[in-house]
């Protein structure tokens, strides 16, 4: 008997060393850890219950029969982040450059399957090679199965992929189906053909960090939604996230406990928006000042940077943020910003987690690129976005809330619950010059005139009361009681239910 519990043992610390301690320091080397080092880092000590330690791959060809590491490249199992359960995959570069065979996949596809039926979020680590060149089309066919269950697990359990090392070719768009992508700067990159092939196709030079690393997919293609300075970084901030977001769709987000006064009154707000209406302010000082202990959780934070997304906490539970940042290009819409949030919308929609959204927004920018760039089709995903979320939704409208751009906004008009505004608000068609402009285009010769007419749209248009009357502002509040009011707002409305007409799905604009 001792000895089959000394055999165990043995094989199991074999297959713990992946692909040896040569290949463990090289890991190291690069400043990375490995696999199970960053498994470790991710979940509760001790909580790691891991599958599959002993599989082997099947392939006899290029000689492969004489190297076959136990666990093939890939560490699996579920473990919990601060007691809440999470499956988790993380690829051993290591072991055949965590090449992706058919006993890899099915080993992610395993675990990607239990947290389906077990109702947890996946988190994946790539750091791969991609398909392991050895096993041809069976390792292309394994990536199929794991998109398969990216597609089905889309809106049933949260998805996070952190990027940790080399993703490329067809081996992103397993990632890039996820919820969240998470990038370590300077030692990861995604991209779908590599710099030699480019310098080959487009005669283009660029390096590997140029052409995918953090920087360019956080700042410029907005595929990944945050980058971290090293892998602990990474990984402590993806237990942050992960306290923020439901388990699956079959339950609602997590409440913890909370030591902020819900009804804390801030006066400072009473001044953040300043008296000239061309001058900006920072936004986040108020997402700050509403939020259960100043946390915020920003997602894109380098991207479309004229509109903040990212999560709080309202006594305890969760809340998604949609706001525009008048520092940005004045917080207009345009094609960026609006898909950026879009796509926070949807995901805070699947999971049932409320949204707040902040407003001022003069409108959407102007101009060739905006309109060749599509900004038709991409605002109207905002607008979508927002019309089809049943989850709770409260708006405070700060100061601009002009044209199309206001209704987009989670306006009254596409089903907002409570809409607050504050006195310094202007819900108007446009400003009070490109009106008078319009409406007066005889008297512009004439300043005088011009100037009384500024006033007098002023005057009747620029403030919250015209909406008020009609109903499509609840109530105007005052700035310093908003955290007050918004906290009261969702838990007016922790029983909503609100059923869309069936349909097989939406044809959301592409
Ligand atoms: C098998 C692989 C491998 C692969 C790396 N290795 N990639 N084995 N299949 N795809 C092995 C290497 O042979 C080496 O083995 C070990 O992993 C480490 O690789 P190195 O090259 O020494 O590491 P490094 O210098 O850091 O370079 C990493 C790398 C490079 C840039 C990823 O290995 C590389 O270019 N690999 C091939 C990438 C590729 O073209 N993959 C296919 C992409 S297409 P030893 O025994 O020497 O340690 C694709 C399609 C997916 O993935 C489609 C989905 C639908």
């Amino acid at each position: 008997m001792k000895d089959i519990l000394h055999e165990l043992e043995h094989r199991r610390a074999d297959a713990r060393l992946g692909g040896g301690q040569a290949r463990i320091d090289s890991q190291h080397g690069k400043g990375k850890l490995t696999a199970r080092e960053r498994i470790e880092l991710l979940l509760d000590e001790g909580s790691f219950e891991e599958y599959d330690m002993f599989i082997t791959h099947r392939c006899t060809d290029f000689g492969m029969q004489e190297n076959t590491p136990r666990g093939d490249g890939v560490v699996t199992g579920w473990g919990t982040v601060n007691g809440r359960q999470v499956y988790v995959f993380a690829q051993d570069f290591t072991v055949l450059g965590g090449s992706v065979s058919e006993t890899h996949a099915a080993k992610i596809c395993k675990i990607m399957d239990m947290a389906m039926q077990n109702g947890a979020p996946v988190i994946g680590i790539n750091d791969s090679g991609g398909a392991r060149i050895q096993e041809g089309v069976s390792s292309l066919a394994a990536y199929g199965e794991v998109f398969k269950r990216n597609i089905r697990g889309s809106g049933v359990v949260p998805q996070i992929s952190l990027i940790m090392g080399p993703c490329a070719g067809g081996a992103v768009y397993s990632p890039a189906m996820t919820d969240f992508i998470f990038m370590v700067k300077d030692s990861s990159y995604m991209f779908v053909t590599g710099p030699d092939v480019v310098k080959t196709v487009t005669n283009e030079h660029v390096t590997a960090e140029e052409l995918g690393g953090a920087s360019t997919h956080t700042r410029k293609s907005s595929v990944a939604d945050g980058a971290f300075e090293n892998d602990v970084v990474a990984l402590a901030e993806t237990r942050r996230l992960i306290d923020f977001l439901p388990l699956s769709n079959r339950e609602k987000p997590p409440v913890r406990p909370f030591f902020d006064d819900p009804g804390r009154l801030e006066p400072s707000l009473d001044t953040l928006v300043p008296d000239n209406p061309n001058q900006p302010y920072d936004m986040k000082e108020l997402i700050l000042k509403i939020a259960d202990e100043a946390d915020f959780f920003e997602i894109q934070e380098e991207f479309a940077k004229n509109i903040i997304t990212g999560f709080i906490r309202l006594e305890g539970s969760t809340v998604g943020v949609v706001a525009n940042q008048p520092m940005v290009l004045a917080g207009c819409l345009d094609i960026d910003s609006s898909r950026k949030a879009a796509r926070f919308v949807r995901f805070c929609d699947a999971f049932e987690i409320p949204i707040l959204t902040l407003v001022d927004v003069p409108g959407f920018l102007p101009g060739t690129t905006q309109e060749y760039g599509g900004v038709i089709k991409h605002g109207a995903k905002l607008l979508y976005a927002f019309g089809e979320a049943t989850v709770p939704k409260v708006t405070v409208i700060t100061r601009k809330a002009y044209g199309g751009a206001y209704v987009v906004m989670a306006s009254k008009h596409l089903q907002g619950d409570i809409n607050y505004a504050w006195p310094t608000s202007e819900v108007a068609v446009m400003g009070a010059k490109g009106a008078v402009e319009i409406l007066y285009r005889s008297e512009l010769g004439d300043p005088e005139k011009i100037a009384g007419r500024v006033k007098d749209y002023e005057d009747r248009f620029a403030n919250p009361f015209v909406a008020a009357e009609r109903g499509f502002i609840d109530e105007v509040i005052q700035p310093r009681s908003t955290r007050k009011r918004v906290a009261r707002a969702f838990a007016a409305l922790r029983g909503k239910k609100l059923d869309m007409p069936w349909k097989k799905h939406d044809n959301l604009p592409l």
